[in-house]
């Protein structure tokens, strides 16, 4: 049996004799003694084996990194000159008496006892070295104690763990779903939940009052650092409470688990809209902790020449801001072409800047590709309204609402962590007050969350003016990250049948999708209302890790594949014929 763990002992431990179970990290030889580090998931402790101990020393003398073995011996203080500061386990040491080589190991593919850059492919291949990795270890054992954390506050709080299935039919939350073909019924299909939503709104119908579930979601999106096709959700729902009801408990627990897991102390969540988070930041989940703002200057330029401007400032559809960034007119060329460069990804076609050398010359202290474009009063009234200073640069984006949001946005992101502008460690908000419906591009309108949020107005106004309504819906965004959102929900079937009707769901279409939805809410259901977390990104941002794969265990790569097991695989002739499906292989591969 293991007596401790080696990264537990310490100074207490000494004259115990012990037996640890581990990984070689690292052998040394010195001349007639071997130094072992041995780590398992608690940390690391040197084993020495002198050539007293005959036998064992000649094991040691054979064992390579990674090797896994048992050891007993006598924890000893170490002598004066070797304690070693920067372990833990640093002032002690464990002379090793019995050894036991339990496995041997091929060298690894990548080395673990110093930090080394490794690409993500190879981690990923052999993601269970990787995750022997001390940060790696960490990061999952910091995700453990989060989780039971998080039941913990929701089971005191009266919070039911529900299971809800995984074989189900399409949720839509907006992504594409996985699908699970089905071999008892020829042609149809089961989707994986991109969340719970209908069972949990279902358990409330039921009368549970308060559910949450750790729940796997599967959305086949396009992916980036903070989203993977598989997800983990932290996901509630209740019944009769208001929204701020809702938001207080949800804003307890994330600043109860910061405070004992981090101990860091939030600050306030402030609240604000929808629309002026994206008339400020361009963003409906700005980032607080970076001071930069996007000012609307459309007003200003309405009858310049200069197309580039006017044609966007006479157009309702589009939009006209100012960047002001202090100090950024030490910005040089080649940066500002990369920044140019950047935008671009986003669609906007340029990046006019006016760089401000000396205030108070007025137009003659500026230096720009455009001011020759335009008149002098605009250039003053803009610098004036941005507040700009000698020294600063301000940027201009002017297009389609939609790219000036995302390029200006992401521009003022990008900047405020190049220049290291950010204010604070921590800046939490709740967005409220969204817009139900998005335009969808295509001349139609899309729910912003989901179809079930109640909207802030009567099935009458929302058929009326469907593209302004709003919606009971908030989120909660930290430094820059969605971590969770929610709304009230409709609890009446007109209600929910108005929504469909806006989205362009047909009486039809909407029973056969959503009928036993509809019937629900006949049957006496509750005002009720919830949210979800993202637990990943929740750990990411907690652990400052700088993608979700760094908090899954096994993850995904940006193409939705697992490099471990090559999964999604191929599989036998007969067990699709079983599914009744014929593959249409891609036209390159194709033998017909
Ligand atoms: P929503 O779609 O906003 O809401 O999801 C809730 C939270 O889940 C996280 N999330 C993701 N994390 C990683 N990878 C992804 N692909 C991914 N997609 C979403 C985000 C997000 O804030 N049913 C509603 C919740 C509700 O209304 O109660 C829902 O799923 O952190
Ligand atoms: P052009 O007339 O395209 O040569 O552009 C003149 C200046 O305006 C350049 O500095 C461009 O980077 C900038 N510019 C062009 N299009 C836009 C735009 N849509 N928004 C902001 N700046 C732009």
């Amino acid at each position: 049996m293991r007596t401790h763990y080696c990264g537990a002992l310490g100074d207490a431990h000494i004259d115990e004799t012990v037996t640890l179970y581990g990984w070689v990290h690292r052998r040394r030889d010195h001349g007639g003694v071997i130094f072992i580090d041995l780590r398992d998931r608690e940390g690391i402790v040197q084993v020495v084996f002198d050539p007293d101990t005959e036998e064992s020393f000649a094991l040691a003398d054979r064992v390579r990194s990674e090797y896994v073995l048992k050891v007993t011996g006598r924890v000893r203080a170490r002598g004066e000159g070797t304690v070693n500061p920067k372990m833990k386990t640093g002032t002690i040491e464990v002379l090793g008496k019995e050894l036991e080589i339990l496995n041997a190991a091929a060298t690894p593919p990548f080395p673990l006892d110093e930090y080394v850059e490794v690409g993500e492919d190879v981690r990923l291949r052999y993601r269970y070295m990787d995750l022997r990795r001390p940060e790696m270890q960490e990061r999952l054992i910091f995700r453990a104690k989060a989780t039971s954390y998080i039941r913990n506050f929701l089971d005191q709080n009266g919070f039911l763990d529900l299971e809800t299935p995984i074989l189900t039919r399409a949720t839509p939350e907006g992504a594409r779903d996985y699908l699970v073909p089905s071999r008892t019924h020829e042609g149809r299909f089961f989707a994986l939940p991109q969340s719970p939503q209908l069972f949990k709104q279902l358990l409330m119908v039921s009368g549970f009052d308060r559910y949450y579930q750790i729940a796997k979601c599967f959305r086949d999106e396009d992916l980036r650092a903070d989203r993977q096709p598989e997800f983990t959700q932290v996901d509630i729902e209740t019944t009769f409470m208001s929204e701020e009801e809702i938001m207080g408990i949800a804003e307890g627990m994330i600043r109860n688990l910061f405070r004992d897991l981090l101990q860091v102390e939030l600050p306030e969540f402030p609240r604000m809209t929808w629309h002026e988070a994206m008339r400020r930041y361009g963003s409906d989940k700005p980032d607080l902790r970076i001071p930069l703002e996007l000012t609307d200057v459309a007003d200003l330029l309405k009858d310049v020449e200069f197309k580039v401007f006017s044609g966007p400032a006479n157009d309702a559809k589009s939009r006209v801001v100012a960047l002001r960034v202090p100090q950024g007119s030490q910005l040089s060329r080649k940066q500002i072409d990369d920044y140019t460069k950047f935008v671009g990804i986003y669609g906007a076609k340029g990046l006019a800047y006016i760089k401000v050398n000396d205030r108070a010359q007025g137009i003659d202290g500026l230096q720009s590709p455009i001011i020759k474009f335009l008149p002098e009063d605009a250039v003053l009234a803009i610098l004036e309204r941005v507040g700009a200073e000698t020294g600063d640069v301000v940027f201009f984006g002017a297009d389609k609402r939609n790219v000036v949001n995302e390029a200006m946005g992401a521009l003022r992101v990008k900047i405020g962590h190049d220049l290291s502008l950010m204010e604070k460690d921590w800046a939490p908000l709740w967005v409220v007050d969204f817009p139900m419906f998005e335009e969808d591009g295509e001349g139609g309108l899309t729910s912003l969350h989901h179809p079930f949020t109640l909207p802030a107005c009567t099935p009458e106004e929302l058929a009326a003016d469907p593209a302004h309504a709003l919606s009971r819906a908030y989120d909660m965004v930290l430094n820059g990250t969605e971590l969770g959102g929610g709304s009230l929900r409709i609890y009446d079937p007109a209600m929910q049948q108005a929504v469909f009707e806006v989205l362009g769901i047909g009486e039809e279409e909407a029973r056969e999708k959503f009928g036993f939805l509809l019937d629900a809410l006949k049957y006496g259901a509750p005002p009720h209302g919830g949210l979800a977390f993202g637990l990943d990104r929740l750990i990411m941002l907690m652990t400052g890790a700088s993608s979700i794969r760094d908090v899954i265990a096994f993850p995904k790569t940006q193409s939705a594949m697992c490099l471990l097991t090559q999964a999604p695989g191929e599989v036998d002739p007969r067990q699709l014929r079983e599914l009744h499906i014929r593959v249409r292989k891609p036209a390159a591969e194709s033998t017909e």
